[in-house]
């Protein structure tokens, strides 16, 4: 079954013409391959995909019921089955749910924004430093980056998310702790980094402040009996709720530093751009349905195709750390190999990686463009110009337009011969030279452009990315929402941790060695 379900979508690759040539076959191709929706524009047209192609990925989407687990999903279902939970992101900015949710959500939204005012108000806070690791970091620290090209923040905000003492002290380092304001955000307040730099954390302030440190000690968490536990005043905890994934929790109270730092005005345009993302997801049919098409896409390259790998680069700097929240939010929830069912899937989730543009070109992009076999990439870029700069803009945004048509368009031999003989190259040196200087071109690439980095963008943005992993999620038949593999690495460490004081334990031989090396 899993083999039959794309016979007909290989039967449609063996014979597939050349991106540049579905060009010139396909006339509405711009048309169709092209979608927008509000300040997002994907141009899915440089993909290696025909107009025969697309209709057989959405003749797929329909045999895996995407709609019917879409109905589910904004109504609030428990379609998390192995944890027992229902999926509710959406909710967060207003789309889905029932009564009940839309009520503990506008209550914790006025909550939060009334705390963050206050903050802002009283000016005792100077510096805020965001505990947290995963889901509890990745998402805050993009989106502190991103608002900071549209929005003033006048707090110093540092984030410390590794067990590695470097990142607490790297965050700590030349603050005053009476004025810094110290979030640590857990969903299930037992992560092992994040208790770690929090007791470091609250040590660095009780060392200054005595008993009053508890009032620059905030928690965030779905486990307020945890948080309480650990010490956290009742009144200092912001709850969140089981139905928000880690990696989906930016909306929630995890965003509290950006609140506070860039204000609520802002973190409410964001929420506002990625519930304008949901309710296009949720209403917009299938072939006009910016997630739908980048899903099926995706599904695309790596089952059809066999891609192994998306690149996402950024032309944007206050977007660098998209490939790193991304590499969370599509492999931790896609990177399974067990569908729902515990039945054995096909290829799921591809390694996503990048960097930012430019800097990836004097890296990577040489594999990009002649490596085996190269990666589809997703250009990312902004086209307001936020800084100011005479001319850097326009260079950066050339740049990642040029690349896109570098990859799809290679160069043959025969041309490059033909301008080698022109420079007046001679014959033996352009035998060996012509070779490496082609490009195979054919090598496929979305470009999503934002009109602006708004906070309403970058929600727009990222709730785009979420709902893409919803489809994939459904089209490779797993549980997208939870995380069973991270478990094992985890129960292993702490019994090392243990080993490493003197406890025994049992291992393979280099595992019992490298021990040995800390004894
Ligand atoms: O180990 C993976 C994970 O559970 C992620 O899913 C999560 O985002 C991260 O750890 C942090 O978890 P928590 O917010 O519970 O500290």
């Amino acid at each position: 079954m899993e083999k039959d379900r794309y016979l007909k979508l290989e039967a449609i690759a063996a014979k597939l013409p050349a991106i540049t040539e579905l060009f010139k076959l396909e006339p509405k191709r711009m048309e169709q391959f092209v979608l927008r929706e509000g300040p997002l524009r994907a141009d899915f047209s440089k993909q290696a995909i025909s107009e025969q192609a697309r209709e057989q990925l959405l003749h797929l989407a329909a045999d895996c019921q995407l709609e019917h687990w879409r109905g589910r999903f904004f109504a609030g279902e428990k379609i998390n089955t192995t944890e027992d939970r229902a999926v509710l992101h959406p909710a967060l900015r207003g789309v889905g749910g029932d009564q009940d949710v839309q009520k503990q959500v506008k209550d914790m939204r006025a909550k939060l924004r009334t705390f963050a005012e206050n903050v802002r108000k009283e000016g005792k806070f100077k510096s805020i430093v965001h505990i947290g690791i995963g889901g509890s970091d990745l998402g805050p620290r993009l989106i502190a980056d991103g608002l900071a090209a549209s929005t003033d923040n006048t707090f110093e905000l540092r984030f410390a998310e590794n067990v590695d003492g470097a990142s607490i002290n790297d965050a700590l380092t030349g603050l005053d702790p009476k004025t810094t304001l110290v979030i640590v955000v857990s969903k299930s307040f037992t992560t092992q980094e994040t208790r770690m730099n929090a007791e470091s954390a609250r040590d660095w302030l009780e060392a200054k402040l005595g008993k009053k440190a508890g009032a620059n000690f905030i928690a965030v968490t779905a486990n307020r009996e945890g948080a309480e536990k650990f010490g956290v005043a009742i009144d200092q905890i912001f709850d969140f709720w089981d139905w928000v994934g880690g990696r989906y929790s930016v909306w929630s109270a995890v965003g509290l530093s950006l609140q506070i730092a860039f204000g609520p005005d802002a973190f409410d345009d964001f929420l506002a751009g990625a519930a304008a993302m949901d309710t296009h997801f949720r209403d917009a049919p299938l072939d006009k349905n910016l997630p739908v098409m980048m899903a099926l896409t995706g599904v695309w390259n790596r089952n059809v195709l066999g891609y192994s790998s998306v690149a996402v680069i950024p032309y944007a700097r206050r977007l660098r750390k998209l490939s790193a929240f991304l590499q969370q939010l599509e492999m931790e929830s896609n990177g399974k190999s067990k569908t729902r069912d515990g039945e054995n899937t096909g290829l799921t989730c591809p390694i996503i990686w990048g960097d930012e543009g430019t800097n990836g070109q004097h890296a990577f992009f040489q594999w990009l463009h002649q490596g085996t076999p190269g990666a589809p990439v997703d250009f990312v870029a902004v086209l307001k110009d936020h800084e100011n700069r005479s001319g850097h803009h326009k260079a950066l945004l050339a740049n990642c337009f040029a690349q896109s048509e570098a990859l799809m368009i290679g160069k043959s031999q025969m041309i490059v011969e033909e301008e080698m003989m022109a420079a007046g190259f001679k014959k033996q040196d352009r035998e060996v030279l012509a070779p490496q200087k082609t490009f195979p071109g054919n090598r496929p690439s979305t470009t999503i452009t934002l009109d602006e980095l708004s906070p309403f963008a970058l929600g727009h943005l990222i709730a785009l990315y979420e709902h893409k992993v919803f489809v994939q999620g459904i089209i490779w038949g797993v549980n997208s929402f939870d995380q069973w593999g991270v478990e094992l690495g985890k129960v292993l460490a702490k019994s090392i941790l243990k080993e490493l004081d003197g406890a025994k334990g049992e291992h393979d031989p280099s595992t019992e060695a490298l021990i040995g090396l800390m004894k």
